[in-house]
């Protein structure tokens, strides 16, 4: 048995036409490939929500500002399909690039506020390359739920911004971050960390969460922030491109864990970029 795979739009359409003549619920879990527990997870949830569940994999161009980071992002299709087989995902979208980019596509979406900063900020076009695909991921499958992880929570925010503003008939359901047993969060990329990288990686989470504990007292942030920076420095990463204080709800940046927070960090560890965040619920506030 093998999942039930499409290629093109078209035949994505006539499925979920038939869904939708049943009065079926539809879920996506859109993806990049390279499969770890974390996206199970996504798809679970979805299943949990949804009749079906459509995963995507399309590994999108437009989102690497980096070309070597593209050349290098794992093309694994086939165990893919095997890790999502024995959950009953009901259907694989797989478009190649001209399904998604025909010749002459000159179109992009790009979200002001949510994008900028953070990631934005040492990532140009990264977030309007997420945008254009999920946009076009949202309209080619028509779903009515569509599951993101935690872990890239910008991204989140800009998926939930790109909804509501362009109106598309979608709920975005949020996903916890999935982490191994010693902390580090789950990532695709992490399958090039060597082996002596995998051991000092979990060390990001255990100094976010350590410098959460610091600042939901309500300290001021600036001198717990550069602390844990040489922290991570210290432990072996060679740079934080940036570690903040932002407000869950919009992600704007704060003085004072005064509602509920998100510390969001980017480092390198070695060649391999790490992304990580942690919610920080002040008394009161879930
Ligand atoms: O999170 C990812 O894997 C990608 O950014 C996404 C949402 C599938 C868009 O390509």
């Amino acid at each position: 048995m093998t999942i039930p795979t499409v290629r093109t739009i078209v035949a994505l359409r006539g499925i979920v036409a038939g869904w939708r003549q049943e009065g079926l619920k539809i879920a996506v879990v859109p993806t990049m490939g390279a499969l770890h527990d974390g996206h199970l997870s996504l798809v679970r949830a979805a299943l949990e929500k949804a009749d079906r569940v459509i995963v995507t994999i399309f590994v999108n161009p437009k989102q690497f500002n980096n070309q070597d980071d593209l050349a290098a992002y794992p093309r694994t299709e086939h165990e893919d399909a095997a890790k999502l087989m024995p959950l009953g995902v009901h259907l694989l979208y797989a478009p190649n690039m001209a399904e998604m980019y025909p010749e002459n596509f000159a179109t992009t979406v790009s979200v002001g506020g949510v994008s900028e900063g953070l990631c934005g900020a040492f990532r140009p076009g990264h977030f309007a390359g997420v945008a254009t695909v999920v946009t076009k991921l949202f309209l080619q499958t028509g779903a009515d739920i569509a599951c993101f992880g935690e872990k890239d929570f910008q991204q989140l925010h800009v998926v939930r911004r790109l909804a509501r503003d362009l109106d598309i008939p979608i709920e975005i359901v949020a996903c916890p971050t999935v982490r191994e047993v010693d902390g580090l969060a789950l990532s695709s990329r992490n399958r090039r960390l060597s082996a002596a990288e995998r051991r000092t990686a979990p060390k990001l989470a255990e100094i976010l969460l350590a410098t959460a504990e610091r600042l939901l007292p309500g300290a001021p942030p600036e001198h717990v922030l550069t602390e844990a920076k040489a922290a991570i420095l210290a432990a072996g990463y060679r740079e934080v491109e940036y570690l903040e204080l932002r407000s869950d709800g919009d992600l704007s940046p704060l003085a004072a864990v005064d509602r509920p927070a998100r510390l969001i960090v980017a480092a390198w560890l070695g060649q391999t970029r790490v992304i990580d965040n942690v919610k920080l619920a002040p008394t009161g506030n879930k």
